[in-house]
């Protein structure tokens, strides 16, 4: 089977692309390096000993997708292509908006023209905004996001459902994921933001190499265990395992729309993560507590039930490999 994948060169879609073609499937990439590097092509070699039949060019662009379409009989797409930090999109509504929201109308425009209609799409744990209940299922209530970023993932699958309600021969799986960290094992790939890391795993990680001084903690008076926000983290290799996992329920199933949660179902709090990472790798992480972050809510986890009895997705790293492949790609790079 032939996979498009959108955004190949991110730090998900580079993890999955190594994911597809070790498990022996052909990968068309697309690419606009706008939060990414193209060397991450020769990573992806080194690690599968196999190559990306790559395009450079942004989806906004509906010429290099035709050109794509025309030139590989494309099975299935994985959209990873969007912009995704929580901060930057409050500032920036109208470019988060044309990114993550247009150029998928852009790209579902162009399959159907090219009659491919199995899409896997990236979306994310946000689109729950400050959940009632807690863990999260796939059936809690969805809007109330507080940032143009949540929203444009949350108005992305108010489209999706709205193109299959149209036309069920359409094949959609939406991926919701929660707390993405980590790194593939050979340090090779991983998660490297543009400029000062907003995310927490990220940032702990150029805290511990001395790039940054000291790590705030964004409050400590939540109703938690220690006071700090808990989330639950997934290794960024399982959130790519579940990929696969998607692909082959869409390639079962021929038509529907479905959606799952991608996490582990264990909430950890900051401060269990900077202990996990300081107990892992021998590193005292310095840091302070601060206010809390405008937007941010106390505790996100998930259910992963419905993902491990439709897909037979099980996360199986450990907070232990995460925070130890998060370091490796650190001192790697
Ligand atoms: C985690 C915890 C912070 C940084 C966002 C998006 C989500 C996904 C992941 C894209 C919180 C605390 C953080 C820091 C801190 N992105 N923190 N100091 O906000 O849960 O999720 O990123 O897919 O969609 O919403 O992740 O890593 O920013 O924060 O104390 O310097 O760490 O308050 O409790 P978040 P995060």
């Amino acid at each position: 089977m032939k996979i498009f994948v959108t955004g190949c060169c991110g730090y998900i879609g580079s993890h999955t692309c190594v994911e597809l073609l070790t498990n022996g499937y052909n990968v068309v990439g697309l690419d606009n390096f706008s939060n990414s590097k193209k060397e991450v092509l020769d990573k992806i070699r080194e690690i599968s000993g196999k190559s990306i039949k790559f395009y450079e060019g942004d989806m906004l662009d509906s010429s290099i997708l035709y050109k794509i379409f025309s030139e590989n009989e494309i099975d299935c797409v994985i959209d990873f292509a969007a912009y995704k930090a929580v901060g930057e999109s409050v500032s920036k509504p109208i470019e988060y908006y044309t990114n993550n929201v247009s150029s998928v109308l852009t790209l579902l425009t162009a399959m159907k023209k090219n009659n491919c209609k199995r899409l896997v799409f990236s979306s994310s744990a946000t689109v729950y905004g400050d959940p009632d209940t807690i863990p999260i299922t796939e059936d809690s209530k969805t809007g109330g996001t507080t940032n143009p970023y949540g929203t444009s993932k949350l108005f992305v699958e108010e489209i999706l459902k709205d193109l299959y309600k149209s036309d069920n021969t359409w094949d959609i799986c939406i991926l919701r994921y929660f707390n993405p960290i980590g790194a593939h094992s050979s340090g090779l790939i991983g998660e490297e933001p543009n400029g000062i890391p907003a995310n927490l795993m990220p940032y702990i990680s150029k805290v511990a190499c001395g790039k940054l001084e000291c790590l705030s903690i964004f409050g400590n008076d939540y109703d938690t265990p220690d006071g700090t926000g808990v989330r639950d983290y997934i290794h960024v290799v399982d959130l790519a395992k579940g990929h696969i996992k998607a692909v082959e329920k869409l390639d079962r199933e021929k038509n529907g729309l479905y959606i799952y949660n991608l996490g582990t179902g264990k909430g950890y709090s900051v401060l269990d993560m900077v202990n996990a990472f300081e107990k892992a790798n021998g590193i005292k992480i310095n840091y302070k507590i601060v206010g809390r972050r405008e937007g941010d809510i106390a505790v996100c986890y998930s259910d992963p039930n419905k993902a491990k009895e439709e897909l037979g997705f099980i996360a199986e790293k450990t907070l232990e490999d995460m925070v130890r492949d998060a370091w490796n790609y650190e001192n790697h790079n």
